[in-house]
């Protein structure tokens, strides 16, 4: 595929042959300015595919199709959350508002990026449809904030270790982008049967509070909603936050509830008594402020938000271009297999504005694509796999990654990684590997090392050490997603015969990897922020690169020596 001078730039482009006949002091005239004012003067790519590759369009597409009816089953699932029994004992028994119609209330509008869906389904302990708790990043008033909701639907919102892995995560994500966050709460606290599992260790519930104190320390303001049982664990959020708000005879914060303290003192108290937002916001403190009913409550983080001190710019409604080609078409590239793989310049062209890519190195390392483009209107630097990622191709990633963060430009990385190990089978080779391997270190050093952010989207096979350098889970960007049809494992399935001689158990690794491969088992375990249908992938980067951008319009950044004390 070559890249093909756009035909709109011709008239341009004579413009500047004007100007630079004229004399110097004639720069500023209106050709000049003309040249300077163009939105993108990147070329547009020739993103149309050949009929000689329509057999491996029209596999891709069958697969991608089949991987799109599993999303849409699954989201289906989730969507139920704990399913009919849940939701009568939390509606109608406990009269409180479902997890997603909270969020409708406490959001500016229903376009949020719902991190991690399928976190949940499919593990050694069940299926914890969305790991029990909702996580995303919505805007209230305006501003793009992280929240964290309970679904006590699912086991009376206990935590399973998936969850407190999922709150984790949720907090990174406003840590490392510099996001406000709201919890609302709504738990029974730690999950008993796998208490082993989320007490004790570094990455288990204690985190969550660490976190909270660092966050506010870091100025990342939080705010709590007390709307349901805050038990044991799930006592500390609130207390951690910077504000709480809690719902009159909805919620409830205590460390044992009433039938521990019958057990104890025999003694009969109402929840509400014991640990009641009357109690809280009256005699402890502990809660600032009361709300009668749960839409109140909602009302009242929002006002909490709008007190934070952000100066938002004000919205600028820029059209940007969109892709020249169909981004439907995505469908038909996204491989079902690497060996399925087209130029990945015919999914760059139906991601940019206009389809326009500045490529850089275009003839050196050529089994990576580098470049510039714009992604609704936001510059972006990307890297994309074209083949295996050989010693030209690390370097050629090294320098590029290198200057985006020189220039501040944020990368997104478009993953497809080879799928098995090439052997030594020569001293040549051996050469020519350990060269690759160097090169290979340099490109992950400079990925690891660059403070520009980093979106990562796998578009097909995520295999081996060439993950780590295009951005892997490891790497640490901003955000991960993964395409429905993309494959997860340290080598693709079919590959264990390349390392294993006995054929039994070579086929019992590759129906290991082949089961383990699949991108939901890999969102079931949070190995990423969630599954996204191709042709949603400029939308979703797109407000990423929003999200991630809101961060320079907060005032007062400043770390504190101290985090907030409450009183
Ligand atoms: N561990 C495991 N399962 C728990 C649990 C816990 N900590 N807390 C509740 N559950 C389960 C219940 O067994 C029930 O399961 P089921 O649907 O299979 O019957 C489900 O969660 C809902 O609990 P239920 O008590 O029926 O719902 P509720 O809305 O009336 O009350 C709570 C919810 C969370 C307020 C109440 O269950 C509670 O107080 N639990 C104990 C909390 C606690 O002491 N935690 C300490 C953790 S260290």
């Amino acid at each position: 595929m070559h890249v093909t001078p756009d035909r709109r730039l011709q008239p341009v482009t004579r413009a500047v042959r004007t100007c630079t006949r004229q004399p110097a002091w004639s720069r500023f005239t209106s050709s000049c300015t003309r040249r300077r004012r163009l939105p993108s003067a990147f070329p547009v790519i020739d993103g149309a595919f050949q009929p000689i590759h329509s057999h491996v369009f029209e596999a891709n597409l069958r697969n991608s199709q089949v991987c799109q009816q599993r999303y849409m089953e699954l989201r289906n699932e989730v969507l139920k959350g704990g399913g009919e029994k849940g939701i009568a004992r939390h509606t109608l028994k406990n009269k409180k508002i479902l997890v997603r119609d909270r969020l409708h209330k406490l959001l500016d509008d229903d376009d949020y990026l719902e991190l991690s869906p399928f976190a949940g389904l499919g593990l050694s302990y069940g299926d914890i449809p969305s790991a029990g708790c909702i996580t995303g990043i919505g805007k209230i008033n305006g501003l793009w904030c992280v929240f964290i909701a309970n679904d006590a639907t699912v086991k009376g919102g206990t935590s399973y270790p998936i969850t407190v892995k999922k709150q984790l995560r949720a907090q990174e994500v406003a840590i490392q982008n510099r996001l406000p966050c709201v919890y609302l709460v709504d738990s029974g606290g730690a999950f008993l049967p796998l208490q082993s599992d989320i007490f004790p260790d570094k990455n288990h519930g204690g985190r969550i509070f660490y976190n909270e104190a660092i966050m506010s320390a870091l100025k990342i303001p939080q705010v709590a909603v007390v709307c349901g049982s805050c038990t044991a664990g799930g006592a500390y959020v609130p207390l951690m936050a910077e504000e709480a708000v809690m719902v009159h005879r909805i919620g409830t914060i205590f460390l044992g509830g009433p039938p521990l303290v019958k057990a104890a003192t025999g003694e009969d108290v109402s929840p509400e008594d014991l640990g009641g937002a009357r109690l809280h916001t009256e005699v402890s403190g502990y809660v600032d402020h009361f709300a009668a009913v749960e839409s109140e409550a909602y009302e009242c983080a929002r006002n909490i938000i709008s007190t934070l001190n952000f100066k938002l710019p004000g919205e600028r409604h820029t059209e940007a271009e969109e892709p020249v080609h169909i981004v439907e078409e995505l469908m038909g590239l996204a491989p079902r297999s690497y060996r399925y793989s087209m130029d990945v310049r015919l999914i760059v062209s139906r991601l940019t504005d206009g389809s326009r890519f500045q490529e850089f190195k275009a003839r050196y390392g050529t089994t990576l694509l580098t470049g510039f483009a714009r992604i609704e209107g936001h510059q972006v630097g990307i890297i994309a796999n074209n083949g295996e990622l050989t010693y030209e191709a690390s370097l050629k990633g090294a320098h590029f990654v290198q200057l985006c963060d020189q220039r501040d430009i944020p990368l997104i990385f478009l993953q497809n990684t080879a799928p098995g190990p090439v052997h030594t089978l020569s001293q040549d080779k051996a050469e020519t590997h350990s060269n690759k391997l160097k090169a290979q270190g340099a490109m992950m050093s400079s990925v690891a090392c660059a403070s520009t952010p980093k979106i990562t989207v796998v578009i097909g096979g995520c295999h081996g050490v060439d993950s780590y350098a295009m951005c892997g889970r490891s790497f640490d960007p901003n955000f991960l997603f993964l395409w429905p049809n993309a494959k997860v494992s340290i080598l693709a399935p079919d590959f264990a015969g390349t390392l294993e001689q006995d054929e039994d158990k070579a086929l019992h690794i590759n129906k290991q990897l082949k089961e383990e491969s699949s991108a939901f088992y890999s969102s079931g375990r949070l190995w990423d922020d969630g599954v996204i249908l191709p042709q949603d992938t400029r939308k979703v980067l797109s407000k990423c690169l929003r999200i991630i951008k809101q961060q320079e319009y907060q005032m007062s950044r400043e770390k504190q020596k101290t985090t907030l004390f409450r009183m």
